[in-house]
């Protein structure tokens, strides 16, 4: 190989190397993930078309202001939950409207935020309030009993 080809072609290496490492970094930065714990296995069950959360296995959830996801094996369902009151409980799918990033909940904003790039902010009843996300993410009727058992219906949206 002739000295100014082999010095053009590892200058090209040299540079999609580079760029590839940016790239990628950036990538990560972009999509950015959520701190949100995930829900032990052991603390919910999918029964039908109702996912049994047991509270008293999710500490988070033990605190207003608290959240958790659910992640049911080998589907594609993904929820997040997150206690605003006593007594009250929201779930939502835990997908961006814009481009399907994660989901966090600020309870002192009383907002679910995006934590990709967009940053999509979404009210307590799941509207888009601010961000690149257009419409509002989905929600889930949600219960509480005296057993401390949530019942999250995911057979219809509401
Ligand atoms: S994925 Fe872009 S703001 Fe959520």
């Amino acid at each position: 190989m002739e000295r100014r080809v082999f010095i053009k072609s590892s200058g090209a290496i040299f540079v999609c190397t580079c760029l590839g490492s940016t790239v990628l970094s950036s990538c990560k930065a972009i999509s950015g993930t959520s701190d949100t714990p995930i829900a032990p296995l052991d603390s919910f069950s999918l029964e039908g078309n109702e996912i049994k959360l047991d509270i008293s296995k999710t500490p988070e959830l033990k605190e207003i202001g608290g959240s958790v996801k659910i992640s049911i094996n080998n589907s594609d369902i993904k929820i997040i939950v997150a206690r605003i009151d006593e007594d009250k409980f929201l779930a939502f799918t835990d997908k961006c409207t814009h481009r399907g990033g994660e989901l966090e909940y600020n309870h002192e904003k009383g907002q679910f935020r995006c934590v990709s790039f967009g940053h999509s902010t979404f009210a307590k009843d799941g509207d888009a309030l601010k961000g690149p996300a257009k419409s509002s993410i989905t929600p889930y009727l949600i219960e509480a009993n005296q057993d401390n058992i949530l019942s999250i219906n995911i057979g219809s949206n509401m």
